[in-house]
């Protein structure tokens, strides 16, 4: 009886306990490419990244275009072709894996990112 009191307790502790944990689910943030006063976005640091996580499974050298490989992501879509820095929002390193297409897609935070980093003047930073 002493033992079932005891189980009793530890099951009742654990509700009472165990019963309001939560897991907190960071928004995304999303960054607005048309403020003047946006933080530069870096090439390397963030707009890399996204192109290592999402793309370079089908984006290496000696497959689909554009590269996206960390080392040839900069040069192989520096070109009028990907990035177009007199209208972002057209670019189609932006357009292709915009978040309302059909192709692989960027997050909408990430999306945001290209475009911003576009915006800015597409450098390799
Ligand atoms: C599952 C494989 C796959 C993944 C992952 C993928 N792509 Fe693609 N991508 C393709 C294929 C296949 C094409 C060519 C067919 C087409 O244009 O839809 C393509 C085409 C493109 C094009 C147009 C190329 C051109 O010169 O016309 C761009 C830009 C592009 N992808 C960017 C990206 C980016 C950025 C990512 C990551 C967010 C990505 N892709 C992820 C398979 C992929």
């Amino acid at each position: 009886m002493k033992a079932l009191k005891i189980i009793l307790s530890i099951v009742v502790m654990g509700l009472i306990f165990g019963g309001c944990a939560y897991n907190f689910i960071t928004e995304e943030e999303v960054i607005d490419p048309s403020d003047p006063d946006a933080p530069d976005v870096s090439f390397s640091t963030e707009i890399v990244p996204i192109f290592s996580s999402k793309c370079v499974a089908c984006h290496y050298a000696g497959n689909q275009m554009p590269d996206l490989s960390p080392e040839n992501a900069y040069s192989s879509i520096n070109s009028s072709r990907y990035v177009n820095t007199s209208d972002p929002a057209s670019s189609l390193i932006y357009t292709k894996p915009s978040p309302t297409g059909s192709h692989v897609k960027y997050s909408e935070a990430e999306a945001a990112l290209v475009l911003t980093w576009i915006t800015q003047g597409a450098q390799n930073n």
